[in-house]
């Protein structure tokens, strides 16, 4: 087992736009980042203190192995992002049982099961903290994105739900709301499915994200705990 002196964060959904910012911010600061996705090709590139693993979210038993994997790698898990999602939009009308299910279920079941899969580590450990990567759309639902802001929306209330039971163990857990970032998906978003402007004028980076994200992470946090907090520029007029 090799057991780094450095904090032990894993990320899951690392080969979308975000996880990658946020592996690479992570690791930046010094991090040991364990980034894990469906596909190994499409994740970052393995280097000193970034190690990969496949993984799909909506198998229960293999997010409670690649766990196991974790810890006996490294002997402890003090961080989690959870960056997972379908992109899936449409009318609400032609939206199918099926296609709820498959955001749902890599977005809110995927996030639930892998701090499920860690968090008894983390009382072990007396301390941890969880991301959830939620959404605007969890506060200001997009008509044409319904299923993704219903996942938002139950991320947030799902980082409260932990916190509250868990912050007696030292455990913190938040979600944070990115609005529009330049990505992949707001070239979907701005064909009528959201509104991308923001108060500061148009889209966040990654890179934003991913920085509010360490500050979550840090012990500048500390204190912090059953949040959801927006990283969106602000609402448009
Ligand atoms: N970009 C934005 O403007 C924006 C705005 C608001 C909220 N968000 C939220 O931020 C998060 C990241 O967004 P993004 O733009 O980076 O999305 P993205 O580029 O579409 O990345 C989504 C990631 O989820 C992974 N994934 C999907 N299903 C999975 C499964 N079953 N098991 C494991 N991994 C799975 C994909 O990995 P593989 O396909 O490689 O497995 C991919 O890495 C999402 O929750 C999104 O809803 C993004």
């Amino acid at each position: 087992m090799t057991k780094p002196n450095r904090p032990v964060v894993w990320v899951t959904g690392a080969s979308g736009a975000l996880g990658q910012a946020i592996c690479n911010h992570l690791h930046g600061t010094g991090a040991q980042v364990v980034a894990s996705g469906r596909t190994l090709e499409t994740l970052p590139a393995v280097m000193n203190g970034l190690d990969r693993l496949r993984l799909d979210v909506t198998d229960r038993h293999a997010v409670e192995s690649a766990a196991r994997d974790i810890l006996n790698r490294y002997g402890r898990i003090d961080a989690i992002v959870s960056c997972t999602t379908t992109p899936l939009f449409g009318d609400f009308l032609s939206l199918t049982d099926e296609d709820w299910d498959a955001v749902l279920n890599a977005k809110l079941l995927g996030s639930l099961r892998v701090a499920r899969s860690v968090i008894p580590a983390m009382i072990r450990q007396q301390g941890g903290s969880i991301v959830f990567i939620s959404g605007r759309g969890g506060t200001v639902p997009p008509p044409r994105h319904l299923p993704g802001a219903c996942a938002n929306a139950s991320l947030n209330v799902l980082a409260q739900g932990l916190a509250t039971e868990y912050g007696q163990y030292g455990i913190r857990v938040n979600a944070l709301a990115p609005g529009p970032i330049d990505s992949p998906r707001l070239e979907v978003m701005a064909k009528g499915v959201a509104n991308a402007s923001s108060a500061l004028g148009g889209p966040g980076r990654p890179e934003d994200v991913a920085a509010a994200v360490a500050f979550l992470l840090s012990s500048e946090a500390r204190h912090i705990t059953g949040i959801c907090l927006p990283v969106d520029g602000g609402r448009a007029r």
